[in-house]
């Protein structure tokens, strides 16, 4: 599972922690990997937003451990998810995909990159909007949202492990 957003310091590391602790929560850490990356090189290495991070644990999410890094082509290969917080973040990922398979849509070779908003059936947005220039507040909506998505979305995987899709 890889939530991708700009800067790997806000939306995204939010998104890992949430999805972390909802997987402890149901025992699955072994079976289910969580990262986050950036589809910007800015901030890789830096720790987390010190907004984010302080609302994410008022809420009991520990993000001070994660650090800043950015998406790679491997990535798209490597996770079976990869869910992005906007649109912008998407076209980054498919012009990524792109630029390291010329022939081959992203969809033929590799993982579906999708909006994590797809997860949650009440909304009609697709982006998870960047607080990074807003206040307090804009921390608490991408809380709201990535909290109800990362439900439904767990919901989506662990109905997949229990009934694996069948092989040739
Ligand atoms: P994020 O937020 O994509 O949710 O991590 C941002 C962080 C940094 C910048 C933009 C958005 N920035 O321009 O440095």
């Amino acid at each position: 599972m890889l939530f991708v957003c700009l800067g790997n310091i806000c939306r995204s590391p939010t998104a890992q922690a949430v999805f972390e602790h909802q997987v402890a929560s149901e025992g699955l850490s072994d079976v289910i990997h969580v990262d986050s990356a950036g589809t910007g090189g800015w901030h890789v290495g830096e720790s987390p937003d010190q907004r984010a991070t302080t609302a994410a644990r008022q809420r009991g999410y520990a993000m001070a451990h994660l650090r800043g890094r950015q998406v790679q082509a491997e990535d798209l290969q490597q996770f079976d998810y990869v869910l992005a917080m906007d649109s912008q973040n998407l076209r980054d990922l498919i012009a990524l995909h792109r630029s390291h398979h010329p022939a081959s849509p992203p969809a033929a070779s590799t993982t579906p990159c999708r909006f994590l908003e797809r997860y949650l059936p009440e909304s009609s947005e697709q982006d998870v909007p960047d607080p990074y220039y807003g206040g307090d507040q804009g921390f608490e909506h991408v809380l709201d949202v990535i909290e109800a998505a990362c439900h439904h979305l767990l919901a989506d995987v662990k109905h997949r492990l229990a009934n694996p899709e069948p092989t040739l």
